[in-house]
This record gives C-alpha cells, sequence and structure tokens, in this order.
C-alpha cells in the first residue's frame, strides 16, 4: 500500500473542491512541490522519506481548505489529524510525529524537532524557487540549507525586509577550497 498516495487522493479531493482556479493551482504547486523538497531533506538528514513527504503534502492543508492563513499552521494540526486517523493506515506515534511537525511549522524563528525543521527548510525552499527570489525574511535559514548543497548565498546585508526583489543567482556554487 502507497500511504503517500493514501494521503494525496485525500488531498487532491480538497484541492479539487476549491473553487478559485488560481487557489487551487497554488495549493497543487504548492504541497506538491514542498513534499518534494521534503523527500530531498529526508534524504540528506538520514529522515524518514515517505513520512517528510507526507508533512509536505498537508503542512499547509488548512490554508488550502479554507483560505484562511493566521494560525494555520496550529489549526492545520487538527485538520491533518483527522485525515491520518481516517485513513487508518497510521501508528499513534506517526500521528503524533507528522501532526507535531505541520503545527511548527510557521515558527521558523525557534528550532523543534528535525521534522519540524525539515518542512520549515522545503517550505523557505519552495517559497524562494518558486519565482527565483530570495525570501527575505528566512535568508539566514536558506543560506543554511543551500550551504549543505555546496551552494553559497551571496548576501552580505540585508537592509529592507521588504523587498523581494532580490534574485537568486545571488546563489553560486560555493569554490573549492
Ligand atoms: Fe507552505
Amino acid at each position: 500500500m502507497n500511504r503517500l498516495e493514501l494521503i494525496r487522493a485525500e488531498v487532491d479531493e480538497i484541492l479539487l473542491s476549491q473553487p478559485n482556479v488560481k487557489e487551487r493551482r497554488d495549493g497543487y504547486v504548492h504541497l506538491y512541490g514542498v513534499a518534494q523538497n521534503c523527500t530531498l531533506l529526508a534524504l540528506k538528514r538520514g529522515l524518514d522519506v515517505e513520512l517528510c513527504a507526507i508533512i509536505g503534502m498537508l503542512h499547509d492543508i488548512f490554508t488550502y481548505k479554507y483560505q484562511y492563513v493566521k494560525n494555520h499552521a496550529v489549526l492545520g494540526m487538527d485538520e491533518a489529524e483527522q485525515i491520518l486517523v481516517k485513513l487508518d493506515v497510521f501508528s499513534k506515534k506517526e500521528i503524533k510525529l507528522l501532526i507535531t511537525a505541520i503545527g511548527n511549522h510557521s515558527d521558523k524563528k525557534n528550532k523543534h524537532d528535525k521534522y519540524s525543521e525539515m518542512i520549515k527548510d522545503a517550505d523557505v525552499l519552495h517559497n524562494s524557487f518558486y519565482s527565483n527570489t530570495l525570501e527575505i525574511k528566512h535568508h539566514k535559514r536558506l543560506k543554511k540549507i543551500l550551504s549543505k548543497f555546496e551552494l553559497e548565498l551571496k548576501i552580505k546585508a540585508v537592509k529592507n525586509s521588504n523587498d523581494s526583489n532580490i534574485k537568486l543567482d545571488k546563489v553560486a556554487k560555493r569554490p573549492n577550497k
């Protein structure tokens, strides 16, 4: 049984019921895209690949179901738990791990468990790569993630936190030492 596909079927059903075409598209792009980043980070960090991809698919489910952003991470814990329990293919321990990461993912300032940090990083990566711009407010986190892939973010100082026009071509392969 492919549990990731079971989750995707649930997510698809929610997204397909979204009448706004742009929101629906954003939901598909973001949730599927973040889930792939989660897989990459899971492989890099030795985490459970399946669970990481599932966290990615579900992390913003509240936002895309209700079009409501405020506190969506914590509100999404309940939403995700309902889906996970209904499917009846996850252990209690797995559900706790999954919803904990979902609940923590918006708190990018503080540090949590490995799976919470993984989804925060996957989210920042996706938001930064979507339009090739640097998500300034999380530039330190992005810099750290990219350094693990031998990419160096060449930003010395960030003056304006509202400036989202810094292109990612400021990222270059780290020179060999
Ligand atoms: Fe997200």
